[in-house]
């Protein structure tokens, strides 16, 4: 089969996890017969150094014409790197954002896992992460707050900024039945994440979702309040299954379902649309400080790979030869800086790279 992917790069540490995400895709189709066809387009900080603009309408023609996009991270420093000096709409995450919108990429998978091999790693008291974890956070991503009319004005010599959440019943309604449908094919739970006591889109939020619901009675619903999200995930993580949930929320939380997980270093995602094109990139950020020192931890980029092997081209098996790499090479004790424990070996990201490479088909 021909895979038609799209690369950004990005900025950061983007370069060299990408790089190491092609190596290991380009194993899996020496093993299996298929031909990778790259495409790499410049985002975020990378396009405003040679554009002046965060992202240009060839890159995302570019990315329209492929089946898929991999994605490593963009961004730099807020407080010291120019790019934050620009005007918001020019800043590199304004890129990601018009992507996101141009692409219709609704729905945003978070999964974080707490890896056996890592149970160290993971920051919560052992009585709690002994249950171990494997949650979804499927994320809404082209509506509620981030796309929102907003404007700062200045009224009688005041500044006042405003932001608008709004959500209509279309837009939760097909985020939702994506919800349920993943949770069909793992443990069968949905955990509703709203903010139902105090706004009314989490209230038009709730009702679409149970609405949703009746179309899948093999699924147990439940609603749960934001701030009480926040904190039963460190207090019983193992609970969740399928946390569905707007863009903020959903925005806040994985970053600290990912925390939990101590090794964010590992975590994949997905964006996908209505059809099977889907934007995949690890749930960490572009570590300017990092960058180009060969010790970055490309193992999220090649899990959101495997991810794309599997959601865009439904290639189970080639995903399985990743993720199975992955464990192979843990439970061989290699490990990058941030995942780093006693007894195990160090390595680079290259290194990293050629070890799962190898790996491919054992
Ligand atoms: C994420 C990031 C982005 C977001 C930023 C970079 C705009 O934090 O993907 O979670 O807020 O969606
Ligand atoms: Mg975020």
């Amino acid at each position: 089969m021909e895979l038609k992917i799209t690369c950004i790069p990005g900025d950061g540490i983007g370069p060299e996890i990408v790089s190491e995400a092609k190596k290991v895709l380009d194993a899996v189709a020496k093993k299996y017969g298929h031909t990778m066809n790259y495409t790499d387009i410049l985002m975020g900080g990378a396009s405003i150094d040679a554009y002046g603009v965060p992202l240009t309408d060839e890159a995302i023609q570019t990315a329209r014409d492929a089946d898929a996009v991999l994605m490593g991270s963009i961004g730099g420093n807020t407080t010291t790197s120019p790019w934050y000096k620009l005007p918001p709409n020019l800043r590199p995450e304004a890129g990601l954002l018009a992507l996101r919108k141009a692409l219709n990429l609704f729905a945003n998978l978070r999964p974080a896992v707490l890896y056996e091999e890592l149970a160290e790693a993971c920051p919560l008291k052992e009585e709690i992460s002994s249950a171990g974890f494997d949650m979804l956070i499927m994320r809404e991503l082209t509506g509620g707050l981030y796309f929102g009319e907003r404007k700062t004005i200045e009224e009688n010599g005041v500044m006042k900024a405003i932001d608008t959440l709004t959500y209509d019943e279309n837009e939760i309604r097909r985020i939702a039945i994506k919800g349920f449908d993943i949770a069909m094919k793992r443990r069968k739970k949905v955990t509703s994440v709203d903010k139902a006591n105090v706004l009314d889109s989490s209230r038009l939020w709730r009702k679409v979702v149970e609405e949703v619901a009746k179309d899948y009675p093999e699924v147990t619903l439940e609603h749960m309040l934001v701030d009480n999200c926040a904190m039963q995930l460190v207090k019983d993580p193992a609970q969740f299954d399928v946390i569905l949930t707007e863009n903020m929320f959903g925005d806040i939380l994985s970053d600290e379902a990912s925390m939990v997980t101590g090794s964010i270093g590992m975590l994949a995602s997905a964006s996908l649309n209505d059809t099977k094109f889907g934007l995949y990139e690890p749930s960490h950020g572009s570590a300017p400080d990092i960058a180009g020192k060969d010790i970055a931890n490309p193992i999220a980029t090649v899990l959101s790979a495997a991810m794309m092997l599997r959601y865009s081209f439904d290639l189970d098996r080639e995903a399985d030869a990743i993720e199975a790499a992955v464990k192979k090479v843990l439970q061989d004790g290699y490990r990058t800086v941030d995942i780093m424990s006693e007894g195990c070996t160090q390595v680079g990201c290259r290194q990293m790279g050629d070890l799962l490479a190898e790996r491919i088909g054992l």
